[in-house]
């Protein structure tokens, strides 16, 4: 990887304004989301290392939207948002951008807002070769087995850069050509300046196409390069929602790539979604269909079971996350479990080594040290104090239907299956609550609650309700026997008739 040199002689503009027609979308076509973030962002963030003098922002189609999103990035290096209207081209876009560009700056770079997959080394590359090889131009190029409707590198006989044609205007022997502009461009802007002012709308779109400029400069004799991409994936834009899906794999799998690298085993990576400020500590096990989404940090040691879904999560050291578990916003603690097929919603907070198991909720709670709720429970707005015992089926009634109450649950406590919890309500430490109880009022430290119909015992009821039910059948079975005759008789005679 090159080394990054302070860019302060150069400005970097991304093309943004477009509306991205083939993805028929109201949103814009930079706004779409790839591997967990709008490709804009992923762009802008590209550029960011670089440290260039600024970035501006091209924008027009959802112009507002847009520009929200590139200046809430601006916080290591100046961006500004500049807007066209209309959209006139590529050229038109950079005549816009012009009065913004700073006086100081010598070269440009510009790419399009599209193109999510250019990594920082790329474009550190291409301006390194564009410097050493003094010239006016510097495109990045890529060479594709299907070039598609790319622009096409004209070069000639010498290998030296003559044009780039645009699909609509190639020639047929043009058309065999693999290599493609990647639309990622360095420009000395001296040299620009005047091409740009000259290009006129004569092509199919009556736009001012950017691309246009090269062959500009290499009739006034100026040096143009074109550097082939070494991965020609890392140039592919988002058209179609199909190049989104390929671009969202492709960060994806980076990313998985990523905390592989850093000690994190992943099985089947790529059914494995993890969003990009997501971090893992080495030696925790990913199982497949896992989605890790949102600013959630997994510590070291822990094991994401299939098919759970964190999101803004903390996970602690050694903590097991079974099967199918669904959280968000919560925090899981140290060797705590989790699952399978839990859910915590915001706030609930599992501390060291306590247990939530299958089909148990928990929301704006806290469960202490070794608390256990292991079954088909609901524990919101409520303390679980350390070792306490949460029989299955237990829940907590936090909602009156206009506000919500809290519950504590004391030290030790064992709360018997089937308990309603009616809040507010407290457990004191050490006390036991019978199965079966609705609980309305606080239970004092070591006493045992029982809040529930007393059981009685009818001794002999049933037997003597069999007997009861038998000699009521008698007399009801012979009548039924002739009924069944008189039935069968009447559709079916002679069979039945002959067999008796
Ligand atoms: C452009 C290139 C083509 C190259 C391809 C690579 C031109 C004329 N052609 O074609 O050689 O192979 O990119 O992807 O440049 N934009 C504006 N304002 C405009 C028009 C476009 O900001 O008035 C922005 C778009 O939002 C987009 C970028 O410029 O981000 C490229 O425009 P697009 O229309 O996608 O160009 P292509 O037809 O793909
Ligand atoms: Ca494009």
């Amino acid at each position: 990887m090159l080394a990054l040199m302070a860019a302060n002689d150069t400005s970097i503009v991304i093309l943004a304004a477009g509306k991205g027609t083939r993805l028929r979308s109201d949103l814009a076509k930079v706004l779409h989301r790839a591997g967990g973030r709008p490709i804009l962002e992923t762009v802008i963030r590209a550029c960011q290392p670089l440290k260039a003098a600024q970035i501006l922002v091209v924008v027009g189609h959802q112009a507002q939207e847009v520009a929200a999103l590139a200046e809430q990035l601006g916080a290591q290096t100046p961006i500004q948002t500049i807007v066209q209207h209309p959209q006139r081209g590529t050229g038109h876009a950079l005549q816009v951008a012009k009065r913004a560009i700073r006086k100081s700056a010598k070269l440009v770079i510009v790419l399009p807002g599209d193109a999510p997959l250019l990594r920082t080394e790329t474009l550190a590359a291409l301006l390194d070769t564009h410097r050493r090889g003094e010239a006016a131009a510097t495109i990045l190029s890529a060479e594709l087995a299907d070039p598609g409707a790319y622009g096409r590198i004209v070069r000639d006989a010498e290998g030296r850069v003559q044009a780039i044609v645009e699909d609509t205007s190639l020639t047929p022997e043009q058309r065999a050509i693999r290599e493609v502009n990647s639309a990622i461009y360095c420009f000395t802007l001296e040299k620009l300046w005047p091409c740009l002012a000259a290009l006129r709308p004569e092509n199919a779109h009556r736009e001012l196409y950017l691309t246009d400029a090269i062959a500009m400069l290499r009739a006034r004799n100026e040096r143009v390069l074109a550097q082939i991409a070494s991965d020609a994936n890392e140039v592919l834009g988002c058209n179609t929602r199909a190049d989104l899906a390929g671009a969202d794999r492709v960060l994806r799998a980076r990313k998985a790539a990523e905390l592989m690298d850093s000690g994190v085993t992943i099985y089947l990576p790529e059914t494995v979604v993890v969003d990009p400020d997501v971090t893992a500590g080495p030696d925790t096990v990913i199982e497949p269909g896992v989605q890790l989404l949102g600013k959630t940090r997994i510590g070291a040691h822990c094991q994401i079971r299939t098919g759970s879904i964190l999101h803004d999560m903390r996970v602690d050291d050694g903590a097991i996350v079974g099967p199918h578990t669904n959280a968000i916003a919560s925090r899981i603690g140290p060797g705590a479990t989790v699952g399978p097929f839990a859910r915590l919603r915001p706030g609930a907070d599992i501390r060291a080594g306590a247990h939530i198991g299958n089909f148990v909720e928990v929301k704006k709670s806290v469960v202490h040290e070794g608390a256990k709720a292991n079954h088909l429970s609901y524990l919101g707005d409520a303390s679980i104090g350390p070792g306490a015992n949460i029989g299955a089926g237990t829940i907590t009634c936090n909602y009156d239907g206009i506000a919500k109450h809290e519950t504590k649950i004391g030290k030790g406590v064992f709360i018997g299956s089937d308990t309603a919890l009616v809040a507010p309500v407290r457990v004191g430490d050490g006390a036991y609550v019978a199965a079966g109880s609705v609980i309305t009022e606080n239970v004092p430290a070591d006493a045992l609650a029982l809040a529930r119909g007393r059981q009685v015992n009818k001794l002999g009821w049933a037997k003597a309700r069999r007997r009861e039910l038998a000699a009521a059948k008698k007399p009801a079975k012979s009548s039924k026997r002739h009924a069944s005759h008189r039935a069968k008789s009447k559709p079916r005679p002679r069979a039945k008739s002959r067999r008796r």
